[in-house]
């Protein structure tokens, strides 16, 4: 089945003011519009385990993720698109009224399964009492990050490379398992300035990059672990989930100002502390900064929902 994808992501140039000022030539490549709903990094660490489900024959994918997860909804409607069974065992307990991510992975034709928060912490237990063991199924691990999730991060690169003459002095992206990162390291092979976001508290993101880069360079046995790049522990706002009045008020200055949406768990916090590491004039005049959107607008629903229209719709 064609699926139509938006590929390669275009890469956009904003005029944005701190980094105007300081002769820093702003990019971003627009990862959010490889789909409506397969968007971002989602697309990339899905591709490869598509294949490999097909060409395994399986019929059914299983996956995890939390309620709101952007992961759950891209594999929802990945299944969908694709021809698979979806089954999402979610983290915590049924609500009678779905929420915006849930209802839409629903009305992609995704089952359901809820875990309490002790069954979930032991995923592999789970999917023996749920009886999804069986050679049917394919598992996509939690936020989808697995070896095969790498090689398809690794084309963000191949496609940057492609789409500019010069590379960036900074690819920036935001960091949650990792997987994404480790597969644009991968990609670039040594070249720019890779900077991640962690958007959770903890100083956990190398060590687990390093071994996914590791795994990497079992399969690519000519590719070897370049060091050029770096964590930032200090915008993730408090941790995961986690916003103030200062995000939501950048988030809705994007929008209006730029008209870029931002999601509030993932790509404002970078885009947030882009802005804060060049006021304090963390990147030369003369460079080049590449953010990489990597979506998850589909959260925003959810988040108006709970939170109560904090942010501004996209138009
Ligand atoms: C929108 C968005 N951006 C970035 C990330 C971080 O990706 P990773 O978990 O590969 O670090 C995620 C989570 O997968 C995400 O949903």
């Amino acid at each position: 089945m064609e699926v139509p994808l938006k590929l390669p992501s275009p890469i956009q140039a904003f005029d944005i003011p701190v980094f105007n000022e300081r002769g820093i030539q702003f990019l971003v490549k627009r990862e959010d519009l490889i789909h409506p709903s397969i968007s971002g990094n989602k697309w990339r660490k899905l591709k490869y385990n598509l294949k490999k489900a097909k060409n395994l024959g399986k019929k059914t994918l299983v996956t995890f993720g939390g309620a709101y997860s952007n992961h759950l909804y891209a594999s929802a409607a990945a299944g969908q698109a694709f021809g698979f069974h979806t089954i999402g065992l979610v983290r915590g307990e049924a609500s009678e009224i779905l929420n915006p991510t849930l209802e839409f992975a629903t009305s992609c034709g995704m089952e359901i399964r809820y875990l309490s928060r002790s069954a979930y912490r032991e995923k592999e237990k789970a999917l023996m009492q749920e009886s999804l063991n069986g050679p049917e199924y394919y598992l996509l691990p939690e936020g989808g990050t697995n070896a095969l999730a790498l090689p398809g991060c690794a084309e963000m690169a191949t496609e940057i490379k492609s789409q500019l003459e010069r590379l960036p002095d900074y690819i920036c992206l935001c960091c949650g398992t990792g997987g994404t990162m480790a597969g644009l390291i991968a990609g670039l092979d040594g070249q720019s300035q890779v900077l991640g976001f962690s958007v959770l508290k903890g100083d956990f993101h190398r060590p687990l990059i390093q071994d996914l880069l590791v795994e990497y360079q079992k399969k690519n046995t000519d590719f070897s672990i370049p060091s050029n790049w770096t964590i930032d522990g200090n915008h993730h706002v408090g941790g995961y989930a986690r916003f103030n009045s200062e995000l939501i008020e950048f988030i809705n200055r994007y929008q209006s100002q730029f008209q870029l949406p931002l999601d509030p768990v993932y790509t404002a916090k970078m885009f947030l502390g882009l802005e804060k590491m060049a006021e304090e004039n963390y990147f030369q005049a003369g460079s080049t900064i590449l953010a990489i959107h990597t979506g998850g607008l589909q959260g925003v629903a959810g988040f108006n929902q709970r939170f109560g229209d904090l942010i501004l719709e996209a138009v």
